[in-house]
């Protein structure tokens, strides 16, 4: 098969390393891969910046298997979580809470602006029933960076919880997770860690997983309880995704030899950078101001030329080796290219170059959107 490059943002692309981990078999039981477990482990909290108050519980499933387990376990049964909506995954997020059947308050805003930590304290002050915060770090349906530090430092001072979405964030950016009132940081092994998908884990303290005990409605998602049987027994309490824990050992590995997060976040940085500018010269509008834009997902206005179809240009793109993130997650007419994963500065000038060609293929001369945004504070 000829080289894919995953413009995505997870599954993406992978390294021949990673990939190559998985053409071992693993018993479940087998001491080998407890000791994989335990390794895991160990390096994600290493990665999280290797504070003694926390533990890591890997769960089988993708991230809105992690949020629904951090949600379920949390909040309490009688509790109230106030959800941060800015983009698709706040949303997600708030239909899993009326899964569960918890109480629940929202603060929302347009998809082009960032959570205002101002708004998050007018809301906690105006409801003492809020016993957390849900919120997503970057909302991968845009791009957008939502300010989590100052916004953990309002939920400390209200003497409040938070559960943390940084499934897009985690091993692509550096997390001040030790220093945030939260009961659970969820991330995934398939994003800025740079593994396949199969497994998504939450960071939180004993204290924490241990107070949560028997609150979860779930059997499956209940993180105190998958915690309790790993810290018993050192195995997943149901099958484990075997192939993609020895892929995620393989992808630490690599991130060590980068350097660790910092220096792939810098890595990510240039990725954007030259995305950003490759795709402004273009022609192409973008969806964010840069100061809110993350090094993780580049949302692209679409061009009004009547020329343009997104089908089309995936399907362009596609014969020249790289793979665009179809499916619209943005109230404005848009597409997206992600910039993460084992892909480098000179990909992404690869992957620019070959949207010019499909452009040129398509017919395309206007670049500019249908419908200029209005400018964004
Ligand atoms: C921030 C964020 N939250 C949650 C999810 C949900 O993950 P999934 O659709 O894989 O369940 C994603 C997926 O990209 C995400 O980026």
């Amino acid at each position: 098969m000829t080289e894919r490059i995953l413009l995505t943002p997870g599954p993406l692309t992978t390294s021949p390393e990673t990939k190559a981990a998985m053409l071992v078999d693993h018993g479940s039981w087998d001491e080998d891969f407890r000791s994989l477990t335990a390794r895991i482990r160990q390096r994600l909290l290493a990665a999280a910046g290797g504070s003694r108050s926390h533990t890591v519980v890997p769960l089988q499933g993708s991230g809105t298997y992690a949020v629904e387990a951090a949600i379920g376990t949390f909040v309490p049964r009688q509790g109230k979580i106030l959800v941060l909506q800015n983009g698709a995954y706040g949303k997600r997020m708030a239909r899993v809470v009326e899964a569960l059947g918890r109480r629940m308050t929202t603060v929302a805003v347009p998809e082009t602006r960032p959570i205002s930590p101002v708004q998050v304290a007018s809301a906690l002050n105006a409801d003492p029933d809020i016993t957390h915060i849900g919120m997503v770090h970057c909302e991968t349906g845009t791009g957008l960076l939502n300010p989590v530090d100052e916004i953990a430092a309002v939920v400390r001072d209200q003497g409040r919880r938070m559960i943390v979405d940084a499934i897009s964030t985690f091993g692509a950016l550096p997390l001040d997770i030790g220093h945030w009132p939260a009961d659970a940081v969820v991330g995934s092994a398939n994003k800025g860690l740079e593994s396949v998908p199969g497994f998504v884990f939450a960071f939180s303290t004993p204290e924490a997983l241990t107070a949560a005990a028997g609150n979860s409605a779930s059997l499956s998602l209940d993180l105190a309880d998958q915690w309790r049987y790993m810290e018993e027994t050192g195995q997943w309490r149901f099958t484990p995704p075997t192939h993609t824990v020895a892929a995620l050992d393989r992808a630490l590995d690599q991130l060590e030899a980068e350097g660790g997060i910092p220096v792939r976040h810098r890595r990510y940085r240039d990725n954007m950078a030259t995305l950003l500018a490759g795709v402004r010269a273009l022609g192409f509008e973008t969806l964010l101001p840069d100061h809110l834009q993350a090094p993780v997902i580049l949302t692209v206005l679409t061009p009004g030329d009547p020329a343009f179809s997104f089908q089309d240009l995936y399907a362009l793109m596609k014969q020249r080796g790289f793979i665009l993130y179809p499916g619209k997650t943005t109230d404005a007419a848009s597409f997206r290219i992600g910039c993460i994963g084992a892909i480098t500065p000179a990909v992404m000038e690869r992957a620019v170059a070959a949207l010019d060609a499909s452009l040129r293929d398509l017919g395309m001369r206007d670049r500019a959107p249908a419908t200029p945004l209005e400018p964004v504070a």
